[in-house]
């Protein structure tokens, strides 16, 4: 697992160190999502909620490189906010369908259904690309907290005008910025003004403590797929 988990780790870098390719890639694709989830006392030692590692349905989206569902050190939409505090995808969902429709920076949604523990992974999530819109985002909050979420942004399906067989990201923990709260509970106040989206590392949480060594708390793979042409696994 260690060797496994530092290959992802480089592929997590790597999409963030975005490769621009000039060239598209043909067609469509079509991807199949699997999201392992890794938040147990075996991954996470005494970083934990006591009642139980959970995470929201995953909501995401295809796009082209003119959509960022978030990042660090933007502000969260009210999308992301209702995802990260509440796991409702109502109103990400509808900005996502607002791109698409006003700023042609988004293709396809995708969402999970049902919330799931911090060990189970879902699989068989349809993800189709484009050339134009050879981009995924998806997010899911972590069960219980503030405004905490696991997520990936921007993960690159086209390379240099060849789709990829497949593609892996691990997700680290995120929090929105809009909410307080350094526990494991969901009752806080709305940080005003909101703060930016960060990366839990040096935050006085209980997930400090593994964030500083990077460890994933969700992983994203994409796998070649046995249709058209691709999928994410
Ligand atoms: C995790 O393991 C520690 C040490 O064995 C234990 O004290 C704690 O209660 C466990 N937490 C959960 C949520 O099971
Ligand atoms: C989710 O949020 C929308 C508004 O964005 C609201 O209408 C809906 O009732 C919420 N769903 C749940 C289950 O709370
Ligand atoms: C999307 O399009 C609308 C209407 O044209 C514009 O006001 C808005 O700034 C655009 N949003 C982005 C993120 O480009
Ligand atoms: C987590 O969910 C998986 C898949 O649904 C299930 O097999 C497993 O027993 C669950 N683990 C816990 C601790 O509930
Ligand atoms: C992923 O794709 C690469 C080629 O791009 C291939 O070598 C590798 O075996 C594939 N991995 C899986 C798990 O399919
Ligand atoms: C929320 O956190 C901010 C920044 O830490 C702090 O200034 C503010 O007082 C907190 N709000 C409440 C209601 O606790």
């Amino acid at each position: 697992m260690i060797s496994r988990t530092s290959i992802f780790l480089v592929a997590f870098l790597g999409f963030f160190s975005t490769v621009y390719s000039n060239v598209k890639c043909p067609g469509k694709a079509e991807y199949e999502l699997t999201v392992y989830y890794k938040w147990s006392n075996a991954t996470h030692p005494n970083a934990v909620p006591m009642n139980g590692a959970h995470f929201s349905p995953l909501v995401g989206c295809s796009h082209s490189s003119g959509y960022k569902m978030f990042e660090a050190g933007m502000m969260a939409t009210e999308g992301v906010k209702n995802v990260a505090e509440t796991g409702n995808t109502t109103k990400l969902k509808y900005e996502i369908m607002k791109q698409m429709m006003y700023n042609k920076t988004t293709w396809k949604t995708f969402e999970a259904s049902g919330k799931v523990n911090g060990t189970a992974h879902v699989s068989g999530l349809k993800v189709y690309a484009t050339a134009d819109y050879y981009m995924v985002s998806a997010i899911a909050m972590m069960v219980p907290s503030p405004d905490w979420f696991v997520g990936v942004a921007g993960v690159n399906l086209c390379d240099n005008g060849m789709w990829k067989e497949n593609e892996t990201a691990m997700s680290q923990p995120w929090d929105a910025g809009t909410k307080n709260g350094s526990m494991f509970d969901m009752g806080n106040a709305a940080t005003n003004p909101p703060g930016y989206i960060t990366v839990i590392t040096k935050n006085p949480t209980p997930l400090s403590r593994f964030n500083r060594r990077y460890h994933a708390t969700g992983q994203v793979h994409v796998e070649e797929g046995e249709q058209t042409n691709h999928a994410l696994v």
